[in-house]
């Protein structure tokens, strides 16, 4: 397969576990916000399997950018996002243990998400 059609099955995959993530972060913070009845697993199973595709399309994109020499080693700008997808897979932890603060955590979510794109689009550092 050319680079190019690698890179964007990357993407694709990348962005797809972007809006999984979002929409089950979405789902938990609302089940924690009703007191935290478990209804459903989905959710959680979508918060994680959204995530995974976070990082294999990240990685498959980072991997096919570094052959194609569009960038060396690990910039700055992928550790942040690393940091930040680490954050996002800790909020699940959150949501189930502090359900009083469920505004915070899913505030400090949206952040971290407009951090990463900021950080992908931009690429300050
Ligand atoms: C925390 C959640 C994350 C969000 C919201 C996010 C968001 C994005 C977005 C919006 C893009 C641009 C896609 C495009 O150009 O169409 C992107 C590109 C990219 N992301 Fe992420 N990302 C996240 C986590 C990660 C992680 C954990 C990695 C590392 C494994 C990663 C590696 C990359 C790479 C290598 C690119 C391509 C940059 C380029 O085209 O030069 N991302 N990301």
């Amino acid at each position: 397969m050319d680079p190019n059609t690698k890179l964007m099955l990357y993407r694709t995959i990348h962005v797809v576990g972007i809006i999984l993530s979002f929409v089950s972060l979405g789902a938990l913070a609302t089940i924690a916000a009703r007191g935290g009845e478990k209804r459903s697993k989905l959710p959680a199973i979508g918060h994680g399997v959204g995530l995974f595709l976070v990082l294999l399309g990240g990685f498959g994109m980072l991997a096919v950018l570094q052959k194609i020499g569009m960038i060396q080693g690990w910039p700055p700008w992928l550790i942040v996002k690393l940091l930040l997808w680490i954050g996002l897979g800790g909020a699940i932890a959150l949501f189930k243990r502090r359900p009083d603060m469920v505004k915070a955590t899913m505030g400090g979510c949206i952040a971290f998400g407009i951090t990463a794109v900021v950080m992908a689009v931009f690429k300050p550092f």
